[in-house]
C-alpha cells in the first residue's frame, strides 16, 4: 500500500481517490478549503494554501507521503522538484507538474523545441507589448493569462479597440505572482478534442483512449463525448504530438491533451494537463475498460495497463450552479430535478462541494449506449437531463 498526497481536492480528485482506494491506498486529500469533493471520500485531509511553499513543505513533512498526485495548477510547484529529489514519487513528474502549469513553458516546449504546430503566438507584459503583437497577429486573436484556470481572464479579441479590456481582464485574471499574457492567433477550427494519453513505466506502450469531443463556453467545458469521429490522418498526427509532448515532460500517468482540429488546416496543439481531464468525466459513463482516474492511478501506481478498450459511446452535461453563495435557500447547496433525471437511463454525479458560486460546476450527468447509437442523441439526452437539474 502507498500513502498518496492529493494536492486538489475537486470533482476530478474525488474519482482518483475512489480509483486509488479499489487498489488498496491511503490517501491524504489537501486543499484550501475544508469538506472539498475528495476529502470527503479520502482517509485524511488537510487544508492549507498549496500556493504557500513553507505549508506544502509542512504537509509532506508531517504525512512522508511515497506518492504526490496533483489535481490542480494552483500550487508551488517549483517544490515538487525537491520532493522528488528526497525519493517521492511526484505523478506523472515534477517536470511535468511545473512545466504545465504556466502556458508559456508548455508552448515554448511544443512549439520551438518538438517543432509542434500551435496557434502563432507571442507574450506580453505591458499594453504596449500587447498592442505590438495583436499587429502581427491580426484579429480575431486570442489573450489569455499565462497562469490561470477554467478560462479565467480569458477573451477573444476582434478588433483593436477591444484590446484594453482584454489587457486589463487578462491581468485581473492572472493567478500567482505571473501578470504576463500569451496573445494567440484565433484558430477557426471545426472542432476540438481532448485526447487522453497514458504513459506508463518504462518499456510499456503509450497508450491512446478514443478522442473525446468538447464544447466549452467561456472558457469552460460544457459537455463532452466519446469517442469524436476523426479522419485517420488526425487522429493519428493528434496521437503523434500527445506522445512528442509526454515524452519530453516525462512520467507515467494519464495525459488531458487538447487539440484544434481544422478539415482544412490540420490538428494544432493547443495545451495539455497532466492528469484527467475535465472533459474526461465522460468516460465515468462506461466508455471504455477503465475510466481516466483508473487510469492515471494505473499508471501512478506503476501497475501495467495492457489496453484501452472503447465498450460503449458515452456523453457527459455539467450541472453548473445559477445562483451565487449568498442566494442558497441553506447552509449547504440543495438540488432540484434531480429525480427526473434519474427517471431516464442515465447517471449523475452530485460533486458535494460544500458552497456555490456562480456557474460553479457541481455535478455532471454522463449517459452511455451501445457503439451503434447516434452520438448526437447522448449528447442531447445528457444536456436536457442535466438542465433538470437547478441548484438552490
Ligand atoms: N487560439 C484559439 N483559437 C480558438 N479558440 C481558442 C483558442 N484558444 C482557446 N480557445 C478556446 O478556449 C477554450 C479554453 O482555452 P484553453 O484550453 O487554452 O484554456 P483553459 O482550458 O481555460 O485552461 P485550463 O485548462 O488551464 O483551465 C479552448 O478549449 C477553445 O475552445
Ligand atoms: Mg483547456
Amino acid at each position: 500500500m502507498k500513502k498518496i498526497l492529493l494536492l486538489g481536492s475537486g470533482e476530478l480528485g474525488k474519482e482518483f481517490v475512489i480509483a486509488a482506494q479499489r487498489l488498496g491506498q491511503h490517501v491524504v486529500a489537501c486543499d484550501s478549503y475544508a469538506g472539498a469533493p475528495a476529502m470527503q471520500v479520502a482517509d485524511e485531509s488537510e487544508v492549507f494554501s498549496m500556493l504557500d511553499g513553507d505549508a506544502l513543505d509542512a504537509a509532506v513533512e508531517k504525512h512522508h507521503p511515497d506518492t504526490i498526485v496533483c489535481e490542480i495548477e494552483a500550487i508551488r510547484t517549483e517544490r515538487l522538484y525537491d520532493y522528488e529529489k528526497q525519493g517521492i514519487h511526484v505523478v506523472p513528474s515534477a517536470r511535468a507538474v511545473n512545466f504545465t502549469m504556466n502556458r508559456k513553458a508548455i508552448r515554448d516546449l511544443a512549439a520551438k523545441d518538438l517543432g509542434l504546430k500551435t496557434a502563432r503566438y507571442f507574450y506580453a507584459r505591458t499594453f504596449q507589448e500587447l498592442q505590438e503583437a495583436a499587429a502581427q497577429i491580426g484579429f480575431p486573436c486570442v489573450v489569455k493569462p499565462l497562469m490561470s484556470s477554467s478560462g479565467k481572464g480569458q477573451s477573444v479579441v476582434r478588433g483593436a479597440e477591444d484590446l484594453e479590456h482584454a489587457f486589463n481582464y487578462g491581468m485581473e485574471g492572472s493567478r500567482g505572482d505571473v501578470k504576463e499574457l500569451i496573445i494567440e492567433e484565433f484558430i477557426d477550427f471545426d472542432y476540438e478534442i481532448t485526447l487522453l494519453t497514458v504513459t506508463q513505466a518504462e518499456g510499456r506502450p503509450t497508450l491512446f483512449c478514443p478522442p473525446i469531443g468538447h464544447v466549452q463556453k467561456n472558457g469552460d467545458y460544457r459537455e463532452s463525448f466519446q469517442p469524436r469521429a476523426m479522419k485517420p490522418e488526425h487522429l493519428r498526427e493528434a496521437e503523434r504530438m500527445a506522445k512528442a509532448v509526454t515524452e519530453a515532460l516525462s512520467g507515467a500517468g494519464i495525459w488531458g491533451v487538447e487539440f484544434f482540429v481544422s478539415e482544412k488546416n490540420g490538428v494544432y496543439f493547443s495545451e495539455l494537463s497532466p492528469r484527467p481531464h475535465d472533459t474526461g468525466m465522460v468516460t465515468l459513463a462506461g466508455t471504455q475498460n477503465f475510466n481516466e482516474f483508473e487510469l492515471h492511478c494505473r499508471a501512478a501506481l506503476g501497475l501495467p495497463v495492457p489496453c484501452v478498450k472503447l465498450l460503449r459511446k458515452g456523453a457527459s452535461a455539467v450541472v453548473l450552479s445559477g445562483i451565487d453563495a449568498a442566494s442558497m435557500a441553506g447552509p449547504f447547496p440543495q438540488y432540484r430535478g434531480v429525480e427526473r433525471t434519474c427517471e431516464e437511463d442515465a447517471d449523475i454525479r452530485i460533486f458535494g462541494k460544500p458552497t456555490v458560486r456562480m456557474n460553479r460546476r457541481m455535478g455532471v450527468v454522463v449517459v452511455s449506449g451501445e457503439q451503434d447509437a447516434d452520438l448526437d442523441v447522448l449528447r442531447d439526452k445528457a444536456k436536457r437531463l442535466a438542465s433538470y437539474v437547478e441548484v438552490f
